[in-house]
């Protein structure tokens, strides 16, 4: 099969070590406390001591956890976004995806001082990087890291952008709640790549509902479909875990599957506009075009039905299928009026945003908010409202798999749902049945 849409670059060139001797070095770098400013294992400290202690840098040290497509756009976003900003270490599973990642980040020039014993290869590259010494951490590798990855740096005191979705099963999601709480204690701040939540369209329009422009919110749709993704086909080398990493897209135990992965940004949008997760979901879905191996377990297609505390009803709507038609956006229903939330309103108060100056770029609004919120001393913490959308998502595609009707309060309190695998090695790893509703069993 060959390789269909790539949203990242080829990730096959130019390594100068093999992954083998990459790893050695990594160890050592990691092992080792240097004139880099890079200690070895992350040193954990406590809330109160931390944000005591914590003084605004003139420089903002960040480090990536994950330096692939996004890792790499989220560096040059957050140094783009603000002055004093350095991207000092750099961390992957793959040092084929780093070495891409540090040509990328060249033409940032003295922005980026990032050296060899900064450059951490491997599962535990998250440690390499927290041992540096960074202010801030960028965490963008598949979802499934992230509850781990963000316990770390909230742990170690970075403060945190992570992309989204932020954890791919119930379990992952509470995780993510308590670190969110942690955080909060500590005084470091969160925000999450749902760049909407950024994007002066959104909140003007958001504003407006929530101060009635449109009534009661009574229904709404919400959709992500679109074509294909790419995929990367297996090479003889490589073990099972290193094809499904390599290839986590399609794998439900790290993407989460795409309603999580992709179709999470717009339900998101929903909880915002309701103020509120759902109290229920009952989804479908299905996987009739990508059948093949190379597509792993994941679905193809998915439709939920959330309802919202007020008894409104939600329509979400995701599809990655090649030669289908395009819809991504949401829409909202009220007693007054009807909402596009990117920015306009129709009924008795109509509204159309129009943007004013500059145009903004929301990927790189967020790294401004985020930092200015750091610098201010009144850290913004998006960690739990990530959580709830997340797992609004994770709700639905549960739905869908085993064709069962969902409450919130069971799947934020009572799920036992957690798909991580039995040991991070890169060695054989079966594919997970694909789910049948009626047979797959809920946890
Ligand atoms: N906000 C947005 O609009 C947006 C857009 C694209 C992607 N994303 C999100 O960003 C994240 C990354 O997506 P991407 O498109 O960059 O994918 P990608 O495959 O290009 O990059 C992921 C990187 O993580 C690395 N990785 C895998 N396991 C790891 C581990 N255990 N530790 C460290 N690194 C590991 C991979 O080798 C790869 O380099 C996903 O959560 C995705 O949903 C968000």
């Amino acid at each position: 099969m060959a390789t269909k849409k790539t949203e990242n670059p080829d990730d096959q060139q130019g390594c100068p070590l093999s992954r083998r001797d990459f790893l050695k070095t990594s160890a050592v770098a990691a092992g080792a406390t240097l004139a880099t400013g890079c200690a070895g294992a992350p040193k954990s400290q406590t809330g109160p001591a931390v944000a005591a202690s914590r003084k605004t840098p003139d420089t903002l040290r960040v480090g990536v956890i994950g330096t692939g497509g996004r890792g790499t756009g989220a560096a040059i976003d957050c140094v783009d976004s603000s002055p004093g900003v350095e991207i000092v270490a750099l961390g992957d599973l793959f040092a084929d995806r780093l070495d891409e990642c540090r040509k990328r980040l060249a033409d940032l020039g003295d922005k980026v001082k990032v050296t060899d014993d900064r450059c951490f290869a491997g599962f535990d590259a998250w440690q390499g990087v927290l041992s540096c010494d960074v202010d801030m951490v960028i965490l963008a590798a598949p979802p499934a890291f992230r509850p781990l990855h963000l316990k770390g740096a909230i742990d170690a005191g970075k403060h945190v952008f992570m992309e989204k979705p932020v954890a791919v099963d119930p379990v992952g999601v509470r995780s993510v709640i308590a670190s969110s709480e942690a955080a909060a204690t500590k005084g470091l701040a969160i925000v999450a790549g749902t760049q909407r939540r950024h994007q002066p369209g959104y909140v003007e329009t958001m504003k407006r509902i929530h101060d009635g422009a449109i009534g009661e919110v009574v229904a709404g749709q919400c959709y992500w479909n679109q074509g294909a993704l790419w995929v990367k086909p297996k090479r003889p080398e490589w073990s099972d875990m290193e094809w499904q990493c390599r290839n986590w897209l399609y794998f439900t135990w790290l993407s989460g599957d795409h309603i999580v992965e992709q179709h999470v940004h717009n339900i998101d949008i929903i909880n915002w506009a309701m103020k509120s997760p759902p109290v229920k979901a009952v989804g479908m879905g299905g996987r009739q075009v990508r059948t093949g191996p190379e597509y792993g377990n994941v679905y193809d297609h998915f439709s939920v039905e959330f309802e919202y505390p007020n008894g409104a009803r939600v329509l979400s709507m995701c599809r990655q299928i090649e030669g289908s038609s395009h819809r991504v956006g949401e829409r909202l229903v009220g007693t007054k009026g009807v909402a596009d939330p990117s920015g306009t309103i129709q009924g008795e108060h109509p509204y159309k945003h129009e943007p004013q100056g500059e145009p903004v770029n929301p990927y790189v609004q967020e790294h401004t908010d985020l930092i200015a919120s750091i610098r201010s001393g009144r850290p913004l913490n998006e960690g739990r409202r990530i959580a709830e959308s997340t797992l609004t998502a994770i709700m639905g595609r549960m739905s869908a798999y085993t064709g069962r009707e969902l409450s919130w309060n069971w799947a934020l309190n009572a799920s036992e749902l957690d798909l991580t695998p039995p040991k991070f090695d890169m060695g054989d790893l079966p594919v997970a049945p694909v789910p049948m509703p009626g047979q797959t069993k809920l946890v």
